[in-house]
């Protein structure tokens, strides 16, 4: 995944701060790792190669240990966040089909995030709602009975909601303009 605009900086700079909070031994990889995830909000592969270095240990050890563990996630959280549940309930009345549906549309694999980092999708285990199964939970709200059909609408609400922003940033900056003139 490409790093965005200011990214690596802050990668280095929390890195090196983190460093200085720690041994340079093998026994503190995975609190490094728990300690870059809380700060960062995931795993970058930069930041996985500095902790290499750190450690004095080959990188490939740092990827295999950061992907063994679900606690990490190795893509970073999309600014929608889909978690579509794969408890019993949910798997059993269509939660996989409406999890391959979010993957058709949104282009992407679960665990992955739509390279302009609008949307990430994961799978989780039971959220607690299965009565509403198939389950989906949309930027912490529990949607329902989520058929392929219902898929489309999320979609498309969440892009009308971006829409929506759009508009009201160019607003602001027509007002702001107007101000300025004035
Ligand atoms: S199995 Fe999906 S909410 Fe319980």
């Amino acid at each position: 995944m490409e790093l965005l605009k200011g990214e690596k900086e802050a990668i280095l700079k929390h890195t090196k701060e983190i460093f200085q909070e720690f041994e340079a031994k093998r026994e503190n990889l995975i609190p490094i790792l728990q300690e870059v995830q809380k700060r960062l909000g995931y795993l970058p592969r930069l930041a996985m190669q500095k902790i290499a270095e750190f450690l004095g240990i080959p990188p490939v050890d740092v990827f295999a240990l950061a992907t063994f563990y679900n606690q990490f996630r190795l893509n970073p959280p999309g600014k929608n966040e889909i978690k579509v549940c794969m408890g019993t309930a949910c798997y059993m009345v269509g939660g996989k089909i409406a999890l391959e549906s979010f993957e058709r549309r949104l282009n992407i694999k679960e665990g992955q995030t739509t390279p302009d980092r609008e949307y990430s999708l994961e799978r989780v285990a039971c959220v607690g709602c299965c009565t509403l199964a198939p389950v989906v939970v949309v930027n912490e709200q529990i949607e329902g009975k989520v058929s392929p059909t219902r898929v489309d609408g999320i979609i498309l609400s969440l892009q009308g909601e971006k829409s929506k922003e759009g508009e009201e940033a160019n607003e602001d900056t027509k007002e702001k303009l107007k101000g300025e003139k004035q």
